[in-house]
């Protein structure tokens, strides 16, 4: 399927009216990293361009509204990832790509959908989304965007920035009292594994 650019205004319009400005920039900067990414691992391009867009879609919606629509329309959410407000807008970003966008694409659906939790066994595709939201140049911190390019450099260096990622975001969840779904901690141990020499 071919993303056309009247395609990514007309996402672009809708994210505006949805999104506060600093969600909506950072959503443009996933979009930019997400492209980068997927040039640098010859990914299709277009693709990861719409992905990163959508990645957040539903991150302004109340968390009363985020929780309607699991339970009305995404059956398949685990109770673990309810534990924390903070990543239900994920699958309910990838319902509406595929309500309000029509993108059937399971590529691009499972890569919003685990954006926020990642899952064992992630695609590479997966993982470049992943990534791109914790290093887009327009509103995350430099200095680690810097590290995590570095570390891409480097052999099997996708799984290595990946497990920096995780790394900080159990430390940060940890330090703020948050609760940490399973998953996060199994993708964690899955990578550590993958990265150690
Ligand atoms: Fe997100
Ligand atoms: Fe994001």
């Amino acid at each position: 399927m071919a993303y056309t650019k009247n395609r990514i205004e007309e996402i672009q319009t809708w994210l505006k009216d949805n999104l506060n400005e600093e969600r909506y920039i950072h959503s443009l900067g996933v979009m930019e990293s997400s492209v980068e990414l997927a040039q640098m691992f010859k990914m299709d391009i277009e693709k990861a361009r719409i992905t990163g867009l959508l990645h957040d879609a539903a991150k302004c919606f109340s968390n009363e509204k985020l929780l309607d629509i699991i339970h009305k329309n995404i059956p398949e959410v685990q109770d673990c990832e309810l534990l924390n407000y903070k990543t239900l807008h994920a699958p309910v970003s990838a319902y509406l790509a595929r309500k309000n966008f029509g993108i059937t694409d399971t590529e691009i659906l499972n890569a919003i959908r685990w954006h926020t939790l990642g899952r064992c066994s992630m695609t590479d595709f997966e993982k470049i989304i992943f990534l791109a939201d914790k290093i887009e140049a327009r509103t995350r911190d430099a200095e680690f965007r810097h590290q995590c390019l570095e570390l891409l450099k480097e052999n099997n260096g996708l799984n290595k920035a990946l497990f920096k990622c995780f790394e900080a975001t159990i430390k940060s969840l940890v330090d703020r009292h948050l609760a940490i779904c399973h998953i996060t901690i199994d993708v964690y141990n899955e990578l550590l594994e993958k990265t150690a020499e």
